[in-house]
């Protein structure tokens, strides 16, 4: 019997979506805060493949997700391409930057990254013994534009303006980063499969400051680019993008980059994105994760509209954006008895 989340992949409308979460093993269970204390912090708990694997299967267990995705960071790309990355309690990630043709040429080379890397694909090689076999095991990695902004501004913010600035003032610096990035994402979500990864899924979090043709240049085209290379050494590995914020540049999104499944934040409202998106194929995501935290009626009722809305194409369940460390365990619950009622 296929796994729902590869039927759905595949095309097939199911009676009852599959379902997982963007960032369900994270802080707003305890279990995950526990083992994160005993890692000692979140990036040794990301390297440490024991600890790793178990946070990965902790919603499994309270949930029964259909899925579960590889705990790890997109930012562990830019580290393994030698660039210093820290997190600060409470802020989030810090790196060291990029501003020019000297800090490029301070990063290491794509054939070393594995070596950093090593104990993520162990991580994988866990999981896929360990998981139920009914759940599929998704990798993931950053699209290059995402990943580029950290290693540009040494951190998140909120307009990507300092990516944006490098692009116009040293395009060919910033083409370079970009090339590279996009080289290591192949090798890193290529070794993901070949440990056991049965979908891999690219996280652009920031395409939707890409408009026009660099949202061509930036988003979609080495998005194109990786599934090309992926999809050439393993032709039945189903990808998954996610080109976050993209408005209408998720119509033919799946079509031009060749995936196998858009997924959707909770800017377009699920009628457009079935009418547009999914004509195309599978879609996944678009519940607001603000109802994980408020609950009520409202998640119940969002979430049975969401799956009425994508009930006549392959669609997966998910949220629009990672569940946050305010929201409430049990709302987790409440949204999938809403959708397993139909
Ligand atoms: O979805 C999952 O459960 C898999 C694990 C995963 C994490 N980060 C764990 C994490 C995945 C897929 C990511 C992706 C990621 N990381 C993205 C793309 C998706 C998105 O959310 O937009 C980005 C931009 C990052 C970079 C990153 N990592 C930031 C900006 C932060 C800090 C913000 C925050 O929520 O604190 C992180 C930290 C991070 N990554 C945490 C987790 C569980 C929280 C760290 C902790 O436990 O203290």
């Amino acid at each position: 019997m296929t796994k729902t989340i590869l039927r759905a992949l595949a095309g097939e409308t199911l009676p009852t979506p599959p379902i997982w979460m963007m960032r369900q093993a994270g802080r707003y269970l305890p279990e995950y805060r526990a083992t994160r204390a005993q890692a000692g912090d979140f990036l040794s708990l990301c390297y440490n493949p024991e600890l790793a694997a178990e946070v990965t299967l902790q919603p499994i267990r309270r949930y029964g997700f259909d899925a579960a995705i590889l705990f790890a960071d997109i930012l562990l790309v830019p580290q393994a391409l030698g660039a210093d990355l820290w997190f600060v309690t409470g802020e989030g990630p810090r790196l060291s930057t990029i501003t020019g043709a000297d800090d490029l040429a301070k990063l290491g080379l794509v054939a070393d990254i594995d070596e950093v890397l090593a104990p993520i694909y162990e991580t994988v090689k866990i999981l896929s013994r360990e998981l139920p076999k009914e759940t599929t095991l998704i990798g993931f990695a950053g699209a290059p534009w995402t990943v580029a902004t950290y290693m540009i501004a040494g951190r998140g913010t909120k307009d990507q303006g300092p990516a944006h600035a490098l692009m116009r003032e040293h395009p060919e610096v910033f083409d370079a980063l970009m090339a590279r990035i996009t080289e290591a994402t192949i090798e890193y979500l290529s070794r993901q499969i070949d440990a056991g990864a049965e979908v891999v899924k690219i996280f652009d979090s920031w395409a939707g400051s890409l408009k026009g043709e660099a949202f061509t240049k930036y988003a979609l085209e080495p998005t194109k680019q990786i599934i090309a290379a992926l999809k050439a050494r393993h032709p039945n590995t189903p990808i998954i993008a996610f080109p976050r914020e993209a408005g209408d540049g998720y119509i033919g999104f799946a079509k031009a980059t060749g995936a196998d499944c858009v997924a959707l934040d909770n800017s377009v409202s699920a009628e457009w994105a079935a009418a547009n998106v999914q004509v195309d194929g599978c879609v996944q995501g678009n519940l607001a994760s603000s109802h994980m935290v408020t609950g009520g009626q409202a998640l119940v009722d969002d979430t049975k509209r969401i799956v009425k809305a994508f009930s006549n194409g392959p669609h997966i369940f998910n949220l629009g954006h990672g569940i946050t460390p305010d929201a409430d365990p049990d709302n987790v619950q409440r949204m999938i008895d809403a959708v397993r009622e139909g």
